[in-house]
């Protein structure tokens, strides 16, 4: 038995908070009976239906892989009309992005109808390791490297930044490629770490989310993750 939210957001219809005020606001019955509290549990066999339409807690779990191409934004759906990490994806399900890459960020973006793979892999206690390779401009220096090995902080919280590794200097054209891994979640922070040690990211590519990397998939490509995968994404 499950919480009836916690059934209609797993089914992809909508977010856990939408699907309680669904039920508040009297749109939601069981077996025919309309739900307005919420507390009630259901099982596989309810039949659950939200404005009338049906609900199947057994919908097919969905999950892609895709090598974000630039100028794509990671949401569902953009209000200014521009292409989403959904939209390169050939399905009628309702998925969504797990996290950010910014629109000139590419590379790796997993996107999902599982709520609890989501929770999983956004939550800061798993630790999920995602390694970037940036091209920046100019040399980093060796205050700029001890900097990196102490971790740098941003808005007031330390980032763990000392795996990274240099991996080409340009002098000609002064720019640098390096890669560095790290566990944060949050927006901008490779261009920030970057930018706190005044030097401009130019292009930014995520090559590994956890232990999948982009190896076989060209920019735009996606493909669903095996059953093994995504074992292993939950057991991280
Ligand atoms: N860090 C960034 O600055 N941008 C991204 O898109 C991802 C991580």
């Amino acid at each position: 038995m499950e919480r009836l939210q916690k059934v209609i957001a797993n089914s992809g219809y909508t977010s856990r908070r939408n699907a309680e005020k669904l039920i508040l606001d009297g749109k939601v019955s069981v077996n025919g009976d309309i739900i307005t509290e919420l507390g009630v549990k259901v099982n596989p066999s309810d039949e659950i239906m939200v404005n009338g339409a049906l609900i199947s807690s057994q919908t097919k779990k969905l999950y892609f892989l895709l090598n974000k191409p630039r100028e794509v934004i990671s949401s569902a759906s953009d209000d200014k009309g521009r292409r989403t990490v959904v939209d390169l994806i050939d399905t009628t399900e309702r998925i969504y992005p797990i996290g950010r890459l910014d629109y000139d960020t590419t590379g790796l973006i997993i996107l999902t109808n599982d709520g609890d793979l989501t929770n999983h892999l956004s939550h800061p206690r798993n630790n999920i390791k995602k390694t970037y390779l940036a091209k920046i401009e100019g040399i980093l220096s060796k205050d700029d490297i001890i900097n990196l090995k102490k971790g740098i902080v941003i808005d007031g919280r330390r980032v763990d930044t000392s795996n990274f590794k240099v991996k080409q200097k340009d002098l000609l054209k002064n720019t640098s490629l390096v890669e560095i891994t790290i566990v944060e979640g949050r927006n901008h922070i490779v261009r920030n770490i970057f930018a706190s040690l005044k030097h401009d990211v130019i292009k930014l590519t995520r090559t590994n989310y956890a232990f999948l990397s982009s190896d076989n998939l060209k920019s735009g490509e996606y493909r669903e993750l095996s059953l093994k995968e995504v074992k292993k994404l939950f057991s991280l």
